[in-house]
């Protein structure tokens, strides 16, 4: 099967979002709180419904855009960030996107890749960041679908994708999950290298 356009737009139509937190997740919050620099350009890709992108609209973080293959998601998301230009809000694929952020989030959406997209995911963030730029978020550590996603993995497997080329900050189970996700997850934090 492909993970295409339409496969995530029926999810969305049909209602089947079991991936959606409902709101911004623990590990996010805290880490966007602790954060001063409202200038700080961020990507979220794959944001789906964006709990975090409104999030940061609502601390006043300037310079977001998101970028989701289905367009039916940002029928919640756009008008809850009025003051954001249309432009911020990309349909598209992640891997055909260009720009250069300080910040990317990551949440729910390495894990609906197909598994051998994972190191192209690792190439791509790269690309994407700005020098000394972050990846931050996190990853699940379970087995999980066999045939579609989510897709699951291990923290030593999503190692080989990013060593070499980030250096790892934090790179260790998450001690702040929601609780259906308590240890289940990796939390990220992953400074591009040079
Ligand atoms: C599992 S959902 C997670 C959504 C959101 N991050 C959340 O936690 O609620 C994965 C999202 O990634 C999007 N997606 C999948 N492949 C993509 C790609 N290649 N480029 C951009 N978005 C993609 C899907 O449309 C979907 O909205």
């Amino acid at each position: 099967m492909k993970f295409d356009e339409q496969y995530w737009s029926g999810k969305y139509l049909q209602n089947q979002t079991g991936w959606d937190a409902g709101s911004i997740t623990t590990p996010i919050k805290e880490y966007i709180d602790q954060l001063t620099d409202k200038d700080l350009r961020i990507l979220v890709p794959g944001c789906g419904h964006g709990h975090e992108v409104h999030y940061l609209y609502s601390q006043g973080f300037k310079q977001v855009t998101v970028i989701d293959l289905s367009a039916e998601p940002y029928k919640t998301l756009r008008p809850k960030c009025p003051d954001w230009p249309d432009g911020r809000f990309i349909v598209g694929d992640f891997f055909d996107h260009q720009g250069e952020y300080d910040l990317i989030i990551e949440q729910t959406f390495f894990c609906a890749l197909e598994p051998g997209l994972r190191q192209q995911y690792a190439d791509k963030m790269h690309a994407l960041l700005a020098p000394g730029g972050k990846l931050v978020g996190v990853l699940f550590t379970i087995p999980l679908g066999d045939t579609q996603p989510p897709f699951g993995g291990s923290q030593e497997e999503y190692g080989r994708y990013f060593a070499g080329k980030f250096t790892f900050e934090v790179f260790a189970p998450c001690y702040n999950s929601i609780k259906p996700r308590a240890g289940n997850e990796l939390f990220i934090k992953l400074r591009k290298q040079p």
